[in-house]
């Protein structure tokens, strides 16, 4: 039986920030500079490129990097963002869906659709709308944006009515197709995954149409800590997984910089998911095994 390895990583936060011209630090940009003067020092850019060679070492057959790659959606920032994606493997065997950071004021989004094009183009095409569908083996990787521009001090997330109307087709024709669903969204989509101003905030939309139509695996970013949820549908409890940040510096225990690994075997009677997590072992700088992560 042959088994299918996917790596699932978020929120480098790649820096330092490059350098901006005046007029680009103004309204909610310049408080984010000035935020991410204190940010710098959390991520580290040595720990990222540990990490992705660790996680590189094991050959995932495909990687999943669920949103805030950048900070303040400056567009100096997106080469560098595109530049890191590249070392991760050729684009197709890397998805990529936008956070809130990406997509962090309304100048920000014609950059992120364009850099980021050769991550979320879908199967057989190059255009980006989300959801995008991009089937590997028999896995459908569905990627959702809930990246939209908020104002000051808010960092929630929405995928909209359209997205959702498409989301739920997309899950109903995976199914049907026999593919195993991965849904990639980088906000934690259910009502109480993030505190106020922080969530996505159609999750209660996201819910009903996980509890309809099913999933077979949801991950995502934003907390910058390790999480497993469930949500309920017709066809069985969803795992819902968050990652840790990419890039943290040891902090507290849930917040060091970490990825996951999941291994997806195709049984008899439905798919077979044994999941773990790798990354700064604790007390150390170093690289290495955290354990499983049960998904229930
Ligand atoms: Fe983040
Ligand atoms: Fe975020």
């Amino acid at each position: 039986m042959t088994s299918f390895l996917i790596a699932h990583l978020s929120d480098a936060h790649i820096g330092p920030l490059p350098k901006a011209h005046p007029r680009e630090l103004v309204g909610k940009r310049l408080t984010g500079y000035i935020n991410w003067k204190r940010r710098d020092r959390i991520h580290d850019m040595d720990v990222l490129a540990r990490l992705v060679a660790d996680m590189k070492a094991h050959k995932p057959d495909h990687i999943m990097m669920t949103g805030d790659v950048l900070n303040i959606g400056l567009p100096a920032e997106f080469p560098l963002a595109a530049a890191w994606l590249h070392t991760l493997g050729d684009p197709k065997d890397v998805s990529f869906v936008p956070g809130n950071h990406d997509a962090y004021v309304r100048s920000s989004m014609p950059y992120l659709l364009r850099s980021f094009a050769p991550w979320t183009s879908p199967d057989g095409g190059h255009e980006t709308t989300y959801p995008y569908l991009r089937v590997r083996g028999n896995i459908a990787f569905i990627g959702v944006s809930s990246g939209v521009p908020t104002p000051f001090f808010i960092a929630s997330g929405k995928m909209g009515r359209e997205q959702r109307h498409d989301f739920a087709r997309m899950l109903h024709e995976t199914h049907a197709r026999g593919l195993m669903r991965v849904v990639m969204i980088h906000h934690p989509p259910y009502r109480t995954g993030a505190s106020f101003g922080r969530g996505l905030m159609d999750a209660g939309a996201f819910e009903r149409i996980i509890a309809r139509h099913g999933a077979e695996l949801i991950v995502h970013g934003h907390n910058h800590r390790a999480s497993v949820n469930h949500l309920a549908s017709q066809k069985g409890r969803v795992p819902v997984v968050g990652v840790a940040s990419a890039s943290a510096v040891p902090g507290t225990p849930r917040h060091r910089a970490a990825y996951h690994l999941f291994k997806v075997t195709q049984g008899e009677t439905g798919w077979r998911i044994e999941a773990h997590a790798r990354g700064i072992l604790p007390g150390t700088r170093e690289i290495g095994e955290l354990g499983p992560v049960a998904l229930g």
